[in-house]
């Protein structure tokens, strides 16, 4: 089994998209169809902040790490925040989820970006196992409204 991790491109539309429903489908969210496509486009449009890292099993992409970049107000370089992980049900177990995690450190490091942070739910196990084999959690809880 080969992993590769690589930016995103165009012609991994449809793939993603597949990706992303199964991705909305273990959150149990419905996230409007016009609000996935503009991150589609926003990926590759270099004006917005977010990008997109992708991981090949033999040729066939199985996972995918969203992110963005933003300043701080406690930092010289740029924030990286993690907003999206997933691997496909059918290729996890197999290091696919710790070599996106590795490239995006990786990505930080050769950007000068100051901190790379995410969020999960307390409940999730094994993203969390994953998670804590890199840092601690800081103890932060998060407090949204949505308007
Ligand atoms: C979390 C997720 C990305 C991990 O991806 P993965 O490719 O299965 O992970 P890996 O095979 O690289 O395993 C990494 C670590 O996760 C943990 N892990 C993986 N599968 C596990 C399982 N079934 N049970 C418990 N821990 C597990 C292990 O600690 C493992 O460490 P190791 O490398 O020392 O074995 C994947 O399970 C997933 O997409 N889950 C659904 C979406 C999700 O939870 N995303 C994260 C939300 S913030």
């Amino acid at each position: 089994m080969t992993v590769t991790i690589r930016e995103a491109r165009p012609e991994d539309e449809a793939r993603w998209r597949e990706l992303w429903a199964a991705y909305l489908v273990f959150y149990d969210v419905t996230v409007d169809a016009d609000i996935t496509d503009s991150t589609w486009r926003r990926v590759f449009d270099p004006a917005s902040a977010i990008a997109m890292r992708v991981a090949e099993v033999d040729g066939r992409m199985m996972g995918f790490a969203l992110y963005l970049t933003h300043e701080g107000t406690w930092i010289r370089g740029r924030d990286c925040y993690l907003e999206d992980l997933f691997v496909d049900a059918d290729a996890r177990g197999q290091g696919v989820g710790r070599a996106l995690m590795d490239d995006l450190v990786s990505t930080c490091k050769a950007k000068g970006w100051s901190r790379l942070y995410w969020h999960t739910s307390e409940q999730n196990r094994t993203a969390r196992a994953l998670y804590d084999s890199y840092v601690e959690s800081d103890g932060h809880i998060r407090y949204r409204i949505s308007f």
